[in-house]
């Protein structure tokens, strides 16, 4: 059989015209895929009452927030510049809630003011500080995130629950933590929080979460605290790639959810960030060179660690299709690496025995904890954005130029 070169598209948009428009490396989401994840959840948990927040750190740009401000999701935001996205996209504050291990003092100020519904604490020193903003004001809405011990088994760079990691208050700290901002009228405690992992593959650790969350919620209530709702954080993880199944049924871990706190006087809640945009994400590259050293094959592209950082930092894989090739050759083993001055290795995978220079090529799965962690290391300006959807292309953010990578520079 004589292969076909390889033509693709995104969102029913060509590669080749994305990458003739905006250049590589593109990040692009298909929104109409994004707005399908998001009906899976809402259908699953906001039906069964149960809030479901999006954690902002997976992926926002002002109009991602603009999207998202249109459906009936809560957003979490762990820094002033994702609140400030937020509100440029029109985000609605009552429906913002603001997170963060090391909280600045500006920070603080934000929640005091009221630009969020709520602050998340996650260290006792955070409770005397915002108490002291909060003097003067009307008492500030926090929930605190505990430590609840349950250890997910997940890569240990994003495991965040168990004594060896620094999120949230501590099991044994978590009573008198509560006990303290009883003491306190500056704050008022309105709900708990935990976030044990991300890309958590079975639903015990999460379910084993809120039930140690009941407990601490039971206590804070017998002090007459407010306590209404009960946050299990995100962490819902994918499958590796289209094809695979998926490895949590949203609408059992929902049913399961809601099971476990009927009889409870406590509103649930959730967070995922990957589970509803990871999907909607591709990442285009252009092939540069081709190289075989040694034993193995080079396809060395024009990104690489500094838009794509996950595969090295904890080696996550991502599928990779090519997208626009002329290529018509048996696959082959192929290394796919970046272009920054480290062994950043994007991954093994087989590409065809004539893989070339311009052939254009897709990561997939990438609309989660890609973008947003890119960086400007060797001043390599960070890719534009675009949104695709049915056949129809927005550029949302504009690739940085050679001279924005030192705008900031004072000399
Ligand atoms: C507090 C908190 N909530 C939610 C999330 C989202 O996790 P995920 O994207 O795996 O759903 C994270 C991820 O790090 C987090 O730290």
């Amino acid at each position: 059989m004589i292969q076909q070169a390889i033509d693709g598209d995104i969102g029913g948009v060509p590669a080749r015209e994305l990458i003739a428009a905006y250049g590589t490396p593109l990040v692009v989401i298909d929104t109409g895929e994004l707005e399908l994840e998001i009906d899976r959840f809402v259908r699953a948990f906001v039906a069964r009452g149960i809030t479901v927040g999006y954690a902002g750190k997976a992926f926002l740009v002002t109009a991602m927030a603009e999207l998202l401000a249109a459906t009936p999701l809560r957003l979490d935001v762990c820094s002033l510049g994702e609140l400030i996205t937020a509100e440029r996209g029109g985000y609605p504050a009552g429906r913002i809630y603001f997170h963060g291990v090391a909280k600045s003092d500006a920070e603080l100020q934000a929640i005091a003011d009221g630009r969020v519904a709520f602050g998340v604490i996650d260290n006792a020193e955070e409770i005397e500080r915002l108490a002291k903003i909060a003097r003067a004001r009307a008492p500030v809405d926090v929930m605190i995130r505990i430590n609840t011990g349950i250890e997910a088994h997940t890569h240990e760079m994003v495991r965040t629950g168990g004594e060896n990691t620094k999120f949230g208050i501590p099991e044994r700290d978590a009573r008198a933590t509560i006990r303290r901002i009883a003491e306190l009228p500056q704050l008022r405690l309105i709900g708990l929080h935990s976030h044990v992992g991300s890309q958590i593959v079975d639903v015990d650790p999460l379910i084993a979460n809120l039930e140690e969350l009941i407990g601490y919620a039971d206590f804070a209530c017998g002090l007459g605290l407010p306590v209404a709702e009960l946050n299990v954080g995100g962490g819902i993880g994918i499958e590796n790639g289209p094809g695979d199944a998926r490895p949590i049924d949203l609408d059992a871990f929902a049913a399961n959810l809601a099971e476990r706190a009927a009889g409870t006087p406590y509103r649930l809640a959730i967070e995922p960030g990957r589970a509803l945009v990871a999907r909607a994400g591709s990442l285009l590259y252009r092939v540069v060179t081709v190289k075989r050293q040694g034993e193995r094959r080079f396809v060395v592209v024009d990104g690489g660690m500094t838009d794509n950082p996950r595969p090295m930092l904890y080696g996550a894989h991502h599928p990779a299709d090519l997208i626009v090739s002329a290529a018509t050759g048996a696959p082959a083993p192929a290394t796919l690496a970046g272009r920054s001055c480290e062994n950043d290795e994007i991954g093994e995978y087989a590409l065809p025995d004539d893989v070339a220079a311009g052939d254009a090529i897709a990561m997939r799965y990438t609309g989660a904890y890609t973008y947003s962690m890119a960086s400007n290391y060797n001043r390599f300006g960070k890719p534009a954005v675009v949104f695709v959807r049915d056949g129809t292309v927005r550029r949302v953010v504009r690739a940085e130029t050679d001279d924005d990578t030192s705008r900031c520079d004072l000399a």
